[in-house]
């Protein structure tokens, strides 16, 4: 998460901006935070800075009512989640995306000690596993396992999906370490999903993938015995994490749409949101998991339908997705209003963007800012903002910006009726 340093600038009730500029700041030196709990446990796309998540999570919590949930309707990872519980909150988050709620799950994962344990033990003896028999196999020049076949996918379509990204031992490896986990799955569905987790953090790292956001492909020396031995790191990393939580507080997690808050929270019934929302037009979450999807066998028809502000949904029809996005915003910002108990707030991390526009014309800019404002009913009234600035990434994005700074956002609403 390198972060290049900006102005900042605030406006609103003073202690509030005081918080809003420190959570924006801290994002850019606090590595202590970053490291620390389940955190470092597995990339995910425009991670909201643990740091960040902390302070706005110590802000909310000061008006929310006792026993109700911090929420986080755009949990991704669960960064707010990991924060919420670690500040022994019960807390509740909500992505479509498959692959998010998978990772979210297992980094907020609430269970006794002897299950943590019982984790770990499964975990490494499934590396212990697939090490020994990568070595036999080596040794007696065997033929390896064949390659799985999950229900409900077509095994050559998924094969060929999948197998430009990985050298054929890589391939054959990280296949035998869902095998096993596969094995579990029959017997421990909650295990298996956690053991998963632990395998989709190492998959990008061993593949020709460059990352999750940058999908071209580069080449990789990976050595035998690399994806099992990658993998055990990971299960210690999460086991040592989910130790430190010291926690009994509850995450609850849903893969729904965000705007389907409603359905999922009473009326009243949060006690503070604290979310960064998708920037408009700047990423492809779908896209970017894509092969995680195809290797662990996820669905995400959901996710493809209903992703709000993806880059790929501004190609070729910008006009309609600027409708698409601002009437997303407004849905989402309505569907916040609706659960959070009078009085609450809100905390909504979100940045400026800018559309590419067809040759020979400017780039149009999305001052994010402005667009959450323009969305707010009298339901929901800002209490104070914070901006720091962005770098511009080139020409077409300076142009398109003008005079005007790029920046990104916290953005402190309450929810009317509420006594101050
Ligand atoms: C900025 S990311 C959130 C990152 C998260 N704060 C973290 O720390 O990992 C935005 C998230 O919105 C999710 N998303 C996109 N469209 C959605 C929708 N319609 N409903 C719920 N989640 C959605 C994406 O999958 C992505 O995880």
């Amino acid at each position: 998460m390198p972060r290049t340093v900006g102005r900042v600038r605030a406006d609103g009730i003073p202690a509030a901006c005081d918080a809003l500029v420190e959570a924006l700041r801290a994002a850019n030196h606090d590595r202590e935070v970053a490291e620390s709990l389940t955190h470092p446990f597995h990339s995910y796309p425009a991670r909201l800075h643990p740091a960040t998540a902390r302070i706005l999570v110590d802000v909310v919590a000061t008006r929310a009512p006792r026993g109700l949930p911090i929420v986080d309707p755009f949990c991704g990872s669960g960064t707010v989640l990991v924060e919420a519980r670690a500040a022994k909150l019960p807390t509740i988050g909500v992505d479509l995306n498959p692959l998010a709620c998978l990772v979210a799950h297992a980094k907020t994962w609430s269970v006794p000690p002897k299950r943590r344990q019982q984790f770990k033990d499964v975990g490494l003896a499934i590396a212990r596993t697939v090490h020994e028999a990568g070595k036999a196999a080596r040794r007696s020049g065997a033929e390896p396992a064949p390659l799985r076949k999950p229900k409900g996918f077509d095994p050559n379509a998924r094969d060929r999906r999948l197998a430009s990204w990985f050298a054929p031992h890589v391939r054959r490896e990280l296949e035998h370490i869902a095998s096993e986990i596969d094995g579990v799955r029959d017997s421990d569905e909650e295990l298996a999903s956690i053991l998963t987790a632990c395998l989709s953090s190492i998959l990008y790292k061993i593949s020709s993938r460059t990352s999750d956001t940058d999908g071209t492909w580069v080449d990789r020396n990976i050595p035998r015995g690399a994806a099992t031995r990658h993998f055990s790191q990971r299960v210690e990393l999460l086991y040592e994490g989910l130790n430190d939580m010291r926690s009994t507080s509850p995450a609850t997690i849903f893969e729904r749409d965000a705007r389907a808050l409603p359905d999922l929270i009473p009326a009243g019934g949060a006690g503070g949101i604290v979310t960064s929302p998708p920037y408009a037009g700047t990423y492809d979450y779908a896209e970017h998991q894509r092969l995680r999807f195809d290797f662990l066998a996820l669905r995400h028809r959901d996710m493809d339908a209903g992703e709000i502000g993806s880059r790929r949904g501004f190609v070729g029809g910008p006009e309609s997705a600027f409708r698409a996005w601002h009437r997303a915003l407004a849905d989402m910002i309505d569907a916040m209003a609706q659960v959070l108990a009078p009085g609450a707030l809100a905390a909504i991390v979100i940045g400026d963007s800018f559309i590419k526009a067809p040759h020979g014309k400017t780039a149009t800019p999305i001052y994010a800012l402005d667009d959450v404002r323009a969305a707010l009913t009298e339901d929901l009234v800002v209490e104070a903002w914070a901006s720091q600035e962005r770098p511009m990434l080139g020409g077409v994005e300076r142009r398109s910006f003008g005079e005007r700074a790029k920046a990104e956002h916290a953005i402190l609403l309450r929810r009317t009726g509420g006594q101050l």
